[in-house]
């Protein structure tokens, strides 16, 4: 009996874990009933009703939106009404409502066409709350903003809430392939099911949508930016145009990468010459034809001339020939062209160097619907850059900023780590572009020079995992881009307490420790991958795993070895005036910071120096101590992570907690790989004993340079 009781109950503790498993699709967008019954309370009374003008599809979309929250949180359906009465939720342009209309908010002159307004006001003597934009979409993002408030169990009494993005087009870069696989995607296929489209419309879409508005996320590159032109086929961009209608209502517009080349591959050119008038003539008329399908089609992404891509260097034309090509086509439909700076060809004598050498001299020639996109850092999304050097070099060209959310080269599928303190570190970073506080964020958002364009955009992270980012964590740099790309001052920390409220628990004591994982954890990656300014070391081509030894590809800057230089007499690159004077391109004043070994901050010396293994550090330490001291903070740094996440346990869904500390567990292992594997390896050149203090490595060199990953992800 006493048995057959205890299956009972181990049968119904099974099924309830099944039954409240969170498989993590629904992103922050959970909407999971508020357990704090007083925070309930007040929000019940304070929200009655919803009186909701307009009849636009938008409209319609944050109507059900607030719905679904409302009877997710609150288990309230709302009642929706015309008439004001205490808890009204008032939501509406002036232009559909004479009641908002007649309240005549000086906020209106406050904020763009996608802004919004959120207000407490006593209307006809009842306590509302109004949420008004100039547009329906401002609407939108007023609706999912009050959404946020109340899944963050913020305080809703005294409204008066003004908020406008920063940023033009705010962007997801897919580097998806017609094939259905993602170039450096971690998560999965594509989500984009070009087979069954434009017939079959998934209902990942439409969340795909939704989670994207919720952030302020207006437009998404679905292609590769290593392109194929069948995208520009006339059944492909059927399907384009399907995925078009679906995110409109949502505010987002597509995006398509476009291949220099196309007009020879698909439009039986014998040229792509941007200056020959047939080549300038089919991409008019292809254009055409995409705005007949799409009238509110984005633009072109383009990526010439890097890494064997086509482009108008192959006719001796520059990319401003290029770029204006497209532009040209695109103008007259207000669609604008998206010029990738990521490029590095062999002429220069420092990969670093090539963007800025390639582009400054052709500041001023793009046209004005043409932005140049720039990765944060000179080289390829490393775990830590300085900023490139083309941000405060071209005041007379708007540039885009892109970053990586795939975390091609940050532990890819399995590490933890929240990409937010990295962006903001590029984005805070001051150029001297016109002296003191002339910061990349007023570059991007266009402030500083005066432009109205302005792009940030982030390789996507997303594929058909049943969780969208593979690793639960990897959500938060997906809503972090966003988030920024909105507001660029919102901080790293709020940014992670706002994610973690929606997505786990508003519990203080979680979030408090959760908290500090995610802030914590990009430096801690950095310390265990590469410290102190190294970059690049990774396995060639998959990018998986430490190989600071690899010097077997034909060109110098693929291997890892022209990244960090290591010698019998000490290691890193020098960039100063004796070695490539990459430095140069910096303002005086950047340059300042990192010319002088003993003054550049430790954490960009070996991008700027070569020095000597006794090198005396910051902390006093040698150079060669301090690089282990380095590789094994990053080690206990991710073994504290671990156990604050275990501590967390009691907080979590046992599904997503599991998940996380087996990824914990995997990253682990991988840390302790790279401290080993680099440390091993650059001990060769320094000859120094790892300090006794340290556990020491348990295996060799030789093993870990046998290590093979002939099938890792995402390549
Ligand atoms: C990196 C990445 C490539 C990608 C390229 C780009 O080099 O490894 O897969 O195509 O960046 O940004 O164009």
């Amino acid at each position: 009996m006493a048995i057959k009781k205890q299956l009972l109950l181990y049968f119904i503790l099974a099924i309830s874990s099944v039954a409240f498993a969170d498989d993590g699709y629904r992103l922050w967008l959970k909407y999971d009933k508020i357990q704090n019954s007083n925070i309930a309370a007040a929000y019940k009374k304070q929200i009655q009703q919803v009186n909701i003008f307009g009849t636009s599809e938008t409209i319609q979309k944050a109507t059900a939106e607030l719905n679904a929250a409302l009877k997710g949180l609150l288990d309230k359906t709302p009642v929706v009404n015309t008439i004001t009465a205490n808890g009204s939720l008032i939501i509406g342009t002036a232009s559909t409502n004479t009641l908002i209309a007649s309240l005549h908010l000086t906020e209106q002159n406050k904020i763009t066409d996608e802004g919004f307004i959120i207000v407490s006001k006593i209307i006809q003597g009842k306590n509302c709350i109004v949420i008004t934009a100039k547009t329906d979409i401002g609407i939108l993002y007023g609706a999912f903003h009050f959404i946020r408030l109340l899944q963050t169990q913020q305080d809703i009494s005294d409204l008066n809430i003004v908020s406008s993005p920063k940023i033009k087009y705010r962007l997801l870069n897919h580097w998806d392939n017609l094939n259905g696989t993602v170039e450096r995607g971690y998560a999965g296929a594509s989500i984009w099911d070009w087979h069954k489209l434009p017939d079959y419309i998934d209902q990942r879409y439409i969340d795909y949508a939704r989670a994207n508005a919720s952030i302020g996320i207006n437009g998404t590159v679905l292609t590769n930016v290593n392109a194929n032109a069948t995208i520009l086929t006339a059944p492909y961009l059927d399907k384009v145009a399907a995925l078009a209608n679906v995110f409109r209502p949502y505010g987002i517009k597509v995006f398509l990468t476009a291949r220099f080349s196309a007009p020879i591959e698909i439009g039986g050119l014998k040229t792509a010459d941007p200056l020959d008038p047939q080549v300038q003539q089919w991409w008019n008329n292809k254009v055409k034809e995409i705005y007949s399908l799409i009238p509110d089609f984005g633009g072109f992404l383009v990526k010439a001339n890097s890494e064997g891509q086509p482009g108008p260097q192959d006719y001796k034309r520059n990319h401003a020939d290029g770029a204006n090509m497209f532009a040209t086509a695109l103008a007259q439909y207000k669609g604008i062209v998206m010029w990738r700076a990521f490029v590095y060809s062999q002429q220069s004598n420092d990969r670093f160097k090539q963007a800025y050498e390639e582009f400054k001299p052709l500041d001023g020639q793009f046209k004005s619907n043409v932005i140049l996109q720039v990765k944060n850092g000179p080289i390829d999304f490393q775990p830590r850059e300085p900023f490139s050097p083309l941000f405060g070099a071209m005041p007379q060209t708007p540039l885009a900023m892109e970053f990586q959310l795939t975390q091609e080269y940050l532990g890819q599928g399995t590490h933890l780590v929240f990409e937010a303190p990295l962006f903001k570190e590029a984005l805070d970073a001051d150029t001297y572009e016109k002296g003191k506080n002339s910061t990349i964020a007023k570059i991007v958002d266009g402030s500083l020079d005066n432009f109205s364009l302005s792009v940030m955009a982030g390789v996507s992270n997303i594929g058909n995992d049943l969780n969208w980012c593979s690793h639960p964590f990897a959500q938060a740099n997906w809503y972090a881009l966003g988030r920024l790309a909105w507001d660029h001052d919102l901080t790293s920390e709020q940014i992670a307490t706002e994610w973690l409220q929606q997505t786990f628990s508003c519990n203080t004591a979680f979030v408090s420790t959760a908290k500090k994982i995610m802030l914590q954890s990009h430096e801690t990656l950095v310390n265990y991958m590469t410290p102190l300014g190294l970059a690049h070391i990774m396995y060639n081509g998959n990018h998986y795993g430490p190989m600071p030894w690899g010097n077997t590809l034909g060109r110098p800057d693929w291997n890892p070895v022209y990244y960090h230089k290591a010698d019998s007499v000490g290691i890193g690159f020098d960039r100063t005036a004796t070695g490539t004077n990459a430095l140069a391109e910096y303002k005086e004043e950047v340059r300042n910071l990192w010319t002088d070994s003993n003054t550049c901050a430790d954490k960009y010396l070996l991008w700027f120096h070569h020095v000597s293994w006794n090198h005396k550090m910051h902390t006093g330490k040698t150079l060669w101590n301090e690089l282990c001291n380095k590789y094994y903070a990053g080690v206990a740094g991710i073994k504290e992570i671990q156990q604050q996440w275990i501590s967390l346990q009691k907080y979590v869904d046992p599904q997503q907690f599991k998940q996380v500390k087996q990824l914990l567990n995997i990253q682990v292992k991988e840390a302790v790989w790279w401290r080993d594997a680099c440390l091993l390896y650059f001990q060769t050149f320094s000859k120094m004993p790892i300090p006794a203090n340290y556990e020491q490595p348990d295996k060799t060199l030789d093993y870990y340079k046998s290590l093979r990953f002939p099938y890792a992800p995402g390549n």
